[in-house]
């Protein structure tokens, strides 16, 4: 694919902002105040995707509002990487039968990546016939016209054609309020691990632009923005698609350069790229987080080769060794998949056995579910979903006693945290992080929302710190 195929050009994005007008104008004259409800499931990615869906909802003149019953559109932007991730989505779109009745005028949307399954969007078309419209990932940017044509016809819409992906720079984005802000540095995957469906989802990497990048992590740096993440599928295989040598190591390096108080983290990284080059980046940039989250999958070298992950279990635990060394105190997380097709508890066993050895701060663990469409879905797989419970509870227990150690070792010490909201516990009021994303519960004063604050840490658990702001 040529680049010049992959930006969208510019004359196109002004395009989407003439519909962006026309709906504004169309609600003006109706003298209507449309509310949107935008129901973002999955990784940060998508919570990035909604975000910007709703950068483009409030140029078209919407409000917000988390209640569907209230909203005249509502957007479920989905994720298709588990089963019970799709079936609570259809459980909502059923739901949402109602809300329409109530409101026939009620626009219903369907976007993300499950829109981009055609089994989904094939199903939606014929059973869930209160759905107006429907697109996946790649037509996001285009979510203006997409909605114009909506109003305009009456008739449902469907954009979910299978494409390699395209990158378009300059749609608004409606961020958080407060001090976390995401940025898409990639799209796609390129990997195809067996189990997994984002690659047929999300299309092939493409790289933004570094100086995009840098602007964009730059205006986020000075509008206030403390705690910034970089994020793709696999942000190490940055660059790959760009002229030159330039890669993701380069462009932390560079972000590095922006000044300011801040820090900058990023999520994944694919062990089977993940350099010296840039462990060694990560301990010399003073605005890097001393953070990696690196998914294993499998402590077992036959079930990552079924998995097409293309590294050994001596492999992984040479990078995490090299990691550690050059960045004491790194805070070290990562993915599981137990009950892979075909794995034997001996196998699973080796995964428990690798999270015993290494010792993860946290763990985000799964039981395998089969995606239709994948090589995996395809294998025999004998193994009772009650006998991977089994594993999967063993491997729980070794990393919950993991976690509750490494969080009993801050106990006494004092850490640099920075406080990012309220908590829902009165003794705790506030909530923060420290700087390897390890939540901190707080007593202290709520003007230090948003800023960084020392902290005496007086307990733990297995989830979290809780400490003391020390005034200096
Ligand atoms: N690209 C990232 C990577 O490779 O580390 C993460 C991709 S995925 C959105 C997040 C996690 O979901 C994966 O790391 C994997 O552990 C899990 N996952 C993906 N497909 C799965 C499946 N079919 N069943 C269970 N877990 C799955
Ligand atoms: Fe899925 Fe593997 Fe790509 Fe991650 S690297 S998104 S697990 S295919
Ligand atoms: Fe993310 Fe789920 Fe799509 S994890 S990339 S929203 S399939």
């Amino acid at each position: 694919m040529e680049r010049k195929d992959v930006l969208i050009a510019l004359a196109d994005i002004a395009r989407q902002r003439s519909f962006t007008e026309r709906i504004r104008a169309m609600f003006a004259a109706r003298q209507a105040h449309p509310a949107a409800c935008v129901d973002t499931f999955g990784c940060q990615q998508n919570v990035a995707d909604g975000q910007k869906l709703m950068g483009m909802l409030r140029e078209m003149g919407f409000s917000f509002t988390q209640e569907p019953k209230e909203a005249d559109l509502v957007i479920l932007n989905t994720c298709a990487v588990r089963e019970h991730a799709e079936q609570r989505v259809f459980g909502n779109l059923g739901a949402l039968t109602h809300t329409k009745k109530e409101n026939p005028e009620q626009v219903i949307c369907l976007c993300g990546c499950m829109a981009q399954e055609e089994r989904v969007a094939r199903r939606v078309k014929e059973s869930y016939r209160h759905v107006d419209l429907v697109f996946g990932p790649h037509a996001l940017w285009k979510f203006p016209e997409l909605l114009w044509q909506v109003y305009e016809s009456h008739k449902r819409v469907f954009s979910v054609a299978d494409e390699h992906g395209s990158i378009a720079e300059g749609i608004p984005t409606v961020r958080e309020a407060g001090v976390k802000a995401w940025v898409s540095i990639m799209y796609g995957c390129n990997n195809f691990c067996s189990y997994c469906i984002v690659p047929y989802v999300r299309g092939r990497e493409r790289s933004r632009e570094k100086d995009a990048v840098l602007a964009e992590v730059r205006e986020l740096v000075e509008s206030g923005y403390k705690d910034i993440t970089l994020l793709g599928q696999n942000v190490n295989s940055y660059g790959n698609d760009l002229d030159g040598e330039y890669d993701f190591a380069d462009l932390l390096s560079d972000i590095d350069c922006i000044p300011g108080d801040y820090l900058i983290r990023f999520m994944s990284s694919h062990p089977k790229d993940a350099t010296h080059k840039l462990f060694d980046t990560m301990a010399r940039c003073g605005h890097v987080a001393k953070q990696l989250h690196l998914p294993f999958q499998s402590g077992n070298d036959r079930v990552l080769r079924e998995m097409n992950r293309r590294y050994t279990r001596a492999q992984y635990l040479e990078e995490i060794h090299y990691a550690k060394a050059k960045m004491p105190g790194l805070v070290l997380t990562s993915d599981v998949i137990i009950g892979f097709p075909g794995e034997t508890e001996a196998e699973a066993m080796d995964t428990v056995s690798l999270v015993d050895e290494v010792g993860f701060d946290a763990l985000f663990t799964f039981i395998y579910s089969p995606r239709p469409g994948t090589k995996a879905a395809a294998l025999p797989d004998p193994v009772p979903r009650s006998e991977k419970q089994k594993w999967f509870d063993q491997l729980l227990e070794v990393q919950n006693a993991k976690s509750a150690a490494a969080h009993a070792a801050y106990v006494g010490r004092m850490e640099r945290v920075l406080v990012d909201g309220e908590s829902d516990d009165p003794d705790w009021p506030l909530s923060s992080r420290t700087e390897g994303n390890r939540l901190v519960r707080l007593k202290g004063d709520k003007a230090l929302i948003g800023r960084f604050a020392n902290v005496r840490i007086t307990d733990s658990n297995t989830w979290a710190l809780y400490g003391e702001a020390v005034t200096e």
